[in-house]
């Protein structure tokens, strides 16, 4: 039977704080955040513009990015281990915290996640909050298998019918989901846990599976 965790259980997981994955993906290159995320981040930061990356890892690909723009854009990034480079004083702002809990101020033009919530327990919980801190135009692009989203009485089907009733766009094989546009989202599943025995997923690395319920 599925041992579900409780968050704080889960962020104690061994595959949570494994200190193999990847937390130093570049901005840029065949394994950047631009590949991965399928747009130029830079190119979505107009003047003023503000660029939240959830589970950001060292925060390398905020840093460059930093130094590139030069202060047109505000970074924020968030992750719970809080193993951070600060390559320039005048670099991203980086919060070590869970994306499950933390609330940001204002709302942002670029939020993006790369590889992180194959470590999250609640994966939809995080898509909404993530939703509803989007400006009316901005753009939500996240690293996501929807296969690692297990609803205990429905189908892998009713998972993305409702991903796009909601306005999402779910790209399965880049595994890859986004969002154009603020909103509030509801999903009709409630969250039971994690199981952070579930194994490799398609990166090869061991990762999280959520398991859900139907609203009835
Ligand atoms: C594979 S790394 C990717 C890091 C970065 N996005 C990159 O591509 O270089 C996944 C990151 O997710 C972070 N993480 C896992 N669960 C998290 C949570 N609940 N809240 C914030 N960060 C989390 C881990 O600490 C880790 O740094």
């Amino acid at each position: 039977m599925t041992r579900y965790l409780d968050d704080e259980a889960l962020e104690r997981s061994a595959v949570v704080a494994n200190c193999a994955m990847n937390r130093e993906r570049s901005l840029t290159g065949s394994n950047g955040y631009g590949r991965e995320l399928g747009i130029d981040v830079l190119a979505e930061l107009a003047e003023g513009a503000r660029w939240l990356d959830l589970c950001c890892g060292s925060g390398r690909a905020l840093d460059e990015a930093a130094a590139l723009l030069a202060g047109r854009a505000e970074i924020v990034g968030v992750d719970l281990a809080g193993h951070f480079v600060r390559a320039r004083p005048a670099g991203p702002t980086l919060v070590t915290a869970s994306v499950t809990d933390w609330t940001p101020d204002g709302r942002f033009d670029l939020i993006s996640c790369v590889h992180g919530l194959h470590y999250v327990g609640d994966k939809l919980g995080v898509l909404a909050r993530a939703a509803s801190w989007l400006a009316d135009d901005g753009l939500l692009v996240a690293s996501f298998d929807a296969r690692s989203v297990r609803l205990v009485d429905g189908t892998a089907r009713r998972l993305t019918a409702e991903l796009r009733r909601q306005g999402f766009a779910y790209d399965a094989s880049r595994r890859r989901i986004s969002l154009r546009g603020g909103r509030e989202v509801r999903f009709p599943f409630r969250y039971l846990g994690a199981d952070d025995q579930a194994g490799p997923n398609y990166t090869g690395q061991p990762a999280v599976d959520s398991y859900y319920r139907a609203d009835s």
